[in-house]
């Protein structure tokens, strides 16, 4: 048995699979019409899509294997794991090869690249549908909700089934019974949405951790940025509806929540009744069995002084904090439409050491965009050397189709980029191992995740801030807080033992 089908069955064993109101699609109606509200709009085509299921199961002996492919961040590997919930539930197996009966890409276009690999890797899916001329592809997430991307798929890759966008993903189960109906391809793409669909199956990854979505969109239009334009604007959830699915993952075994926004630190301000992000954090505190608390991201222009006392008084905030700093020059950062100076950013990173002096500080920093000098990158070098960041993702600036800092003449030249992308990748690498190195000796708790890629001896498992550990250990530790202390430290992750209790 391979390693990967061994953590599936592991996975299985336990309850993954979030199912709110426990809808049992064999009671639904079918041949009646669909209902028009939602969610039991979607658990009906479930049941529809599900009859297509057993049918193809009669005809080939088997059930069919359905590929879920993310490509972007942690926002759209939770859709994904909504999409998986559906295909689940209709009665699809869920497997890692392309070669599939239904492969869905859910499509991330933040850097040109992105975009780039999706027609790549269209290519070779149009070489396992000619072998199976009954498999469906599908494409969904932010790239589809680029003008011109739904063309160019139109015109050059005809074989795709099911082309949706990010506002009506929740529309799944009923798009996909459209495509098994049709021969044609089905494109259905929304400008943008005010609606939040609660209660749909969701399939987790891990079966101890999870994301959730506090607030979907962005209202902040920083102007290198599409996701704006492709999320759409700011929606917070209900605080209610929040914690009650936080309650119910416990219940399912999940201890460590990772709260889910563009911005979290503007969550609420659009509700009804408002509520900010610290106080969002303090409900979430109050629920026995959440164990540890994540979020991310937080823009440093709007994070509070009551968010940093929370995170001060916390027992189950962990001790990171991800604060993109974009660039380190005052100039850049309004050109960017950030919102902040180089000195507020520093100011802000003193606050919150002051405030919790543990704390692992992680960040995004851009590099090359339109109009950065020489002076300009060397006070982002500044910023790096002054904060010493834990961690940081370092990115070469992409031109993105529609955002403000395309239309700038003043783009910099690739090799002046690149340049300047090796040297700052260098001093962060350098800081980041030094850093690394703090907690050695140490005995902290580490939340195990999964065996140990390379040796089933150990496991492997992260700090409250983040950091990986690999200590002796077997499956059955997946999933549990244990104390361990920390031996050695090599580069960026520690050799750790767990302490007897
Ligand atoms: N909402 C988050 C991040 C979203 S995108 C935030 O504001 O921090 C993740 C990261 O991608 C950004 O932080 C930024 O560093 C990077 N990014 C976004 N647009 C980019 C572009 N056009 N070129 C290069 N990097 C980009
Ligand atoms: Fe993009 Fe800025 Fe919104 Fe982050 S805050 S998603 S970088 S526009
Ligand atoms: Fe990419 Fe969309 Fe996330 S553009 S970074 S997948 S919000």
């Amino acid at each position: 048995m391979s390693k990967q089908d061994a953590e599936k069955i592991e996975r299985k064993g336990k309850k993954s699979r979030e199912m709110y109101n426990e809808i049992d699609l064999d009671k639904i109606d079918i041949n009646e019409g669909p209902p028009t509200e939602e969610p039991a709009r979607q658990y009906y085509y479930m049941a529809k899509c599900r009859e297509w299921v057993k049918a193809f199961e009669q005809k080939n002996g088997r059930m069919p294997k359905a590929c879920v492919v993310n490509m972007g961040c942690q926002m759209n590997a939770r859709d994904s794991e909504k999409l998986r919930g559906v295909l689940e539930l209709i009665g699809y197996g869920q497997t890692e090869s392309e070669d599939a009966d239904f492969v869905i890409y859910n499509t991330c276009t933040v850097r040109e690249n992105a975009n780039n690999k999706v027609y790549g890797k269209l290519g070779a899916l149009s070489t396992f549908k000619k072998k199976n001329p009954e498999m469906k592809i599908a494409l969904c997430g932010c790239m589809m909700q680029e003008p011109g991307v739904v063309e160019k798929i139109r015109t050059s890759y005809r074989f795709v089934d099911l082309v949706f966008g990010t506002h009506n993903i929740y529309k799944f189960a009923e798009l996909l019974f459209y495509a098994y109906e049709s021969e044609r391809m089905i494109t259905d793409i929304w400008e943008d949405t005010d609606q939040i669909v609660e209660e749909l199956p969701i399939e987790r990854k891990y079966f101890f951790k999870s994301g959730v979505n506090i607030m979907f969109g962005c209202n902040n239009f920083c102007s290198y940025c599409i996701v704006p334009y492709v999320r759409g604007r700011e929606r917070s959830r209900k605080p209610e509806d929040i914690v009650r699915e936080i309650q119910k993952l416990t219940e399912d075994g999940v201890v460590e929540i990772m709260l889910l926004g563009q911005n979290v630190n503007s969550y609420g301000k659009n509700l009804e009744a408002p509520v900010t992000f610290a106080e969002l954090l303090q409900k979430i505190e109050q629920i026995d069995g959440v164990k540890r608390i994540r979020f991310m991201t937080s823009h440093p222009k709007d994070l509070s002084d009551d968010l940093i006392d929370v995170m001060k008084r916390s027992k189950k905030i962990c001790r990171h904090l991800h604060l993109p700093l974009q660039s380190g020059s005052t100039e850049i950062l309004k050109e960017m439409n950030r919102h902040y100076t180089k000195e507020q950013y520093l100011e802000l990173v003193d606050k919150i050491r002051g405030a919790v002096p543990d704390i692992a500080l992680t960040t995004d920093i851009i590099v090359g965009f339109p109009g950065e000098t020489e002076e300009d990158f060397l006070e982002t070098m500044d910023v790096v050397r002054q904060v010493q960041f834990d961690s940081a993702f370092t990115f070469i600036y992409s031109r993105r189709t529609g955002t403000p800092a395309a239309a700038k003449e003043n783009q910099v030249p690739k090799e002046i980029v690149r340049d300047r992308f090796d040297r700052l990748l260098e001093e962060v690498q350098k800081i980041g191992a030094k850093k690394a190195m703090r907690y050695s000796g140490k005995t902290e708790e580490v939340l195990v995740e999964e065996v140990n890629r390379q040796d089933d001896k150990l496991v492997t498992g992260r700090l409250s801030n983040n950091s990986v550990v690999h200590l002796p250990g077997d499956r059955s530790m997946i999933g549990k807080l244990v104390k361990v202390r920390l031996k050695e430290c090599r580069g960026f992750y520690y050799l750790g033992e767990v302490l007897a209790e």
